[in-house]
C-alpha cells in the first residue's frame, strides 16, 4: 500500500512540476505527509476555507476527515418532488439537519445513489436509476455528489478522496436512522462502489441491509484488502454487476452474489459506440435502471466461479435468478446474463439459442484487441499475475486470448 501511494505521490510531482500547477494549501496538517515536493510556506490561501486540502490544478485532495463538507452534498428526490432536487443539510446532529424541512419520509425505502470518478449526478445513467424508481415505487432517493474530489484526470487524488467521502456519506445513513428509516439500499456505480464500502466501515457496527455495485472500479483495487473494497462483509446483501471487467470494472466476484452480463467485459452494441470504453462501463447502471420496471426481466444461470466461466464454458442451465433491483436476497454466487445489443436490453429467461439476440463482440475482438490492451495497460488495469509483461507481440497475450476463448464460448454455447 506504501509503495502503491508513493508511487502516485511520485507521478504527482511530476506532473506537478511539468504542468506547473499551483499547490494551495491552508493548514499544518498536511506538512508531515510524505509528499515527494516541498509545499512553499507562502502559498496562497484556500478558498476552500476549513478544509484541509491541497490542489493541483483541477485535482484536489482532501486530508481533514470533517464531514459535512462543501466538496460533498446530498439531494433528495421523492414521488412529491420527482424532478426537483430538494438539498439536504446534514450535521453530527439530528439538530444540525435539514432533513424535517424535506421530504424525506423514514417509513418509505431509501434509496441513496453514488457516482465515480470524473463523474456527478448527472450522469445519464445514474438519472435514470432516480427515474425508474419514482415512476413506480414511493421513495426516498439521495444522491451523493462528490464531483468537486472525482474530477479528471486525477484517479489517483478520486481514489485518496473515496475514504473521505464514504465517511461524510455514513453521516446521511446516520441522520436518517435517527428517523427509524430501516430500509436503506446503497447503489454505488465504479468508484463510487467502493465509496459505499467506506460508508459502511464508518457506520460498524451497524450493517447496512443491501449495497448494489454497478461494475466496481478496477484501477486501483486489483490486491486491496477487503476493508479498501467493495465486499460481502458490508452490507447484509451485495450485489454487483460487471460489464466492463479487466478494465474501467473489477473481475473479481465482489459480492453475495455477482452477475457478469455478457460475460462481464464487452457489452453487445458498443462496438459500434464511438465512446466504447464508457459504453460497457456504463450499462452497468443502465440494466440496472431498466431491472426496476421491466416485464421480461434480467435473468442469470448459476456458474460456479468467474474463472470456471473464463477457463470452461457455463452453458446456460436451471434455476435461473433475476438480477437488479428485484434479485432475491437469497441468491449467492455467479451467475451469467444475456441481454439484447439495444434497449431494452433485458431478454427474459434464456429458452436456448432460439432467441433473437444479435450475435456479434467476439468475432470483432481481435480489431480491438490492441486498442483495449493499451487501456488496460496505461492505468495498470491487469492483474500483474495473470498477465503476460510481452507487450510487444500480439500473438504472446495468452491472458488476453483466455479471455476472448472464454467469451467465444460463452457466445457459441448460448447463442448456437
Ligand atoms: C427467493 O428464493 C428462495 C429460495 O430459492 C425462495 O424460497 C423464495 O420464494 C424467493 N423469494 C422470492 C421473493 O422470490
Amino acid at each position: 500500500m506504501v509503495v502503491f501511494w508513493g508511487s502516485w505521490l511520485v507521478v504527482f510531482g511530476l506532473l506537478c512540476t511539468s504542468i506547473k500547477c499551483q499547490i494551495v494549501p491552508d493548514t499544518e496538517d498536511y506538512q508531515n505527509f510524505p509528499l515527494p515536493f516541498k509545499i512553499s510556506p507562502g502559498a496562497e490561501l484556500n478558498p476552500y476555507r476549513r478544509q484541509q486540502a491541497l490542489s493541483f490544478g483541477a485535482c484536489k485532495i482532501h486530508f481533514d476527515m470533517k464531514c459535512p463538507n462543501d466538496d460533498i452534498t446530498f439531494y433528495l428526490y421523492t414521488k412529491r418532488q420527482p424532478q426537483t432536487a430538494e438539498s439536504v443539510i446534514l450535521g453530527s446532529r439530528l439538530l444540525e439537519s435539514n432533513l424535517r424541512d424535506t421530504h424525506f419520509d423514514p417509513r418509505k425505502p431509501t434509496k441513496i445513489i453514488i457516482h465515480g470518478y470524473n463523474s456527478d449526478m448527472d450522469l445519464s445513467a445514474l438519472v435514470e436509476i432516480r427515474k425508474e424508481y419514482l415512476k413506480t415505487q414511493d421513495n426516498n432517493i439521495f444522491t451523493v455528489d462528490w464531483s468537486p474530489l472525482a474530477q479528471g484526470p486525477c484517479y489517483p487524488g478520486a481514489l485518496w478522496n473515496i475514504r473521505h467521502v464514504g465517511k461524510c456519506s455514513a453521516q446521511l445513513v446516520e441522520r436518517i436512522r435517527e428517523f427509524g428509516a430501516e430500509d436503506i439500499h446503497v447503489i454505488g456505480f465504479s468508484l463510487g462502489a467502493h465509496v459505499a464500502n467506506f460508508l459502511a466501515i464508518s457506520l460498524r457496527p451497524y450493517l447496512l441491509p443491501r449495497i448494489t455495485g454497478l461494475d466496481p472500479a478496477l484501477p486501483g483495487f486489483v490486491t486491496a484488502n477487503t476493508d479498501e473494497k467493495l465486499d460481502k462483509s458490508d452490507a447484509h446483501f451485495v450485489d454487483v454487476y460487471h460489464t466492463n471487467a479487466f478494465m474501467q470494472g473489477k473481475a473479481e466476484e465482489s459480492g453475495h452474489v455477482d452477475f457478469y452480463v455478457n460475460g462481464g467485459v464487452l457489452q453487445p452494441g458498443c462496438w459500434a459506440e464511438p465512446r466504447f470504453f464508457a459504453c460497457n462501463h456504463h450499462r452497468a447502471p443502465i440494466y440496472f435502471a431498466e431491472s426496476i420496471n421491466t416485464h421480461k426481466g434480467f435473468w442469470g444461470w448459476p456458474c460456479p466461479s468467474y474463472l470456471t466461466f473464463i477457463t470452461g464454458s457455463c452453458p446456460p442451465l436451471d434455476p435461473q435468478v433475476i438480477m437488479g433491483e428485484f434479485v432475491n436476497s437469497t441468491s449467492q454466487g455467479v451467475y451469467l446474463v444475456i441481454t439484447e445489443s439495444v434497449p431494452p436490453y433485458a431478454a427474459g429467461k434464456y429458452e436456448g439459442p432460439s432467441i433473437e439476440i444479435i450475435k456479434e463482440g467476439p468475432t470483432d475482438w481481435e480489431k480491438y484487441e490492441n486498442e483495449i490492451l493499451d487501456n488496460a495497460d496505461e492505468l495498470q488495469y491487469l492483474d500483474r499475475d495473470l498477465y503476460d509483461t510481452d507487450t510487444t507481440s500480439t500473438t504472446s497475450r495468452p491472458f488476453f486470448k483466455g479471455i476472448r476463448e472464454g467469451l467465444g464460448r460463452f457466445f457459441e454455447h448460448t447463442l448456437g
